[in-house]
């Protein structure tokens, strides 16, 4: 399906959505966050698909954050319903059954820091800046920053960050806990190519389960998470991968997992 503001490529299991704004530094209008709902609503039930990689075009930013002239008209009513839109989409992604890899190359602010955050694994340059800026705007994150800060990174860091509105260096947000890697800037493709390809290549209902497992664990107290961590196990034992995962272990080759 053509998109007026993304861009999608299928290769060996990997799907590129690249948000194309790059005049407006990728920053989120409302269409693009439409369209991002339907690219992974796409991506659920299209077998190709075995791992995103979500990116921002050209080098400057990632998203940097929802797009401020529409924010600037926003009704009350409006900006409750806008926050819901945006959360909506943040949830999907993050309860998106099959890993999501943000690649980060630049500026990843608001709700673009949003977005990172939603996603599974954070995959940063050495160059990107990071920041829920929000506050200088008079307003607040509104697509889940200040909960997903908090659980990412702890609650001194989202106070920081919400409260002061700065930008941090990607370093600091790796220290802090809000990214999962940080490589030099001319390494990053490379990086993200070589993780994207390891997660195609895996058993996706084993990653499914890791997934629902940590997400679902981590709302909830221990003995929920773990009796979810059992079922899913046992989901696992019903796939012909796990077959094949077991038996080129004990027959010393690589497996080949097909999504079976
Ligand atoms: N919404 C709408 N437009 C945005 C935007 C956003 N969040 N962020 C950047 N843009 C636009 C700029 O208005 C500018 O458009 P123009 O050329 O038509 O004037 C273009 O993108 C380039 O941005 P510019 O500000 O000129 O680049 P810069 O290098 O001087 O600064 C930033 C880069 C990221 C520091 C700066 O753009 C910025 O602070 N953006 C807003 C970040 C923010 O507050 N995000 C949270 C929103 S809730």
């Amino acid at each position: 399906m053509p998109y007026a503001n993304l861009l999608i490529e299928t290769a060996g299991g990997i799907r590129g959505i690249t948000i194309h704004r790059p005049d407006k530094l990728n920053a989120l209008n409302r269409e693009t966050v439409s369209e991002l709902r339907s690219a992974f609503d796409q991506a659920a039930t299209d077998p190709r698909v075995r791992v995103i990689v979500l990116s921002g075009s050209g080098p400057k930013a990632f998203v940097a954050g929802a797009d401020i002239s529409e924010l600037a008209k926003l009704s009350p009513v409006e900006a409750l319903e806008f926050s819901r839109y945006g959360q909506e989409l943040m949830l999907r992604i993050e309860r998106f059954g099959k890993p999501v890899i943000a690649k980060i190359q630049g500026f990843a602010l608001g709700g673009g820091m949003e977005l990172a955050m939603a996603c599974h694994l954070r995959i940063a340059s050495d160059a990107a800046k990071i920041g829920q800026p929000e506050i200088n705007l008079g307003i607040l994150p509104g697509f889940g920053g200040t909960q997903r800060l908090l659980r990412l990174a702890g609650r001194s860091a989202a106070l920081e960050l919400c409260l002061l509105g700065h930008h941090i260096g990607a370093q600091r947000a790796y220290e802090l806990g809000a990214l999962t890697r940080v490589v030099a800037a001319d390494q990053l493709d490379a990086e993200v190519q070589k993780l994207a390809e390891q997660l195609a290549a895996s058993a996706p209902q084993a990653l499914r389960g890791v997934l629902d497992a940590v997400l679902i664990g981590g709302e909830t107290h221990i003995e929920a998470g773990l009796d979810y961590e059992s079922q899913a196990f046992a989901i696992c034992a019903a796939t012909a991968d796990m077959k094949e995962g077991t038996s080129a272990f004990l027959e010393k080759r690589k497996p080949v997992f097909r999504g079976q």
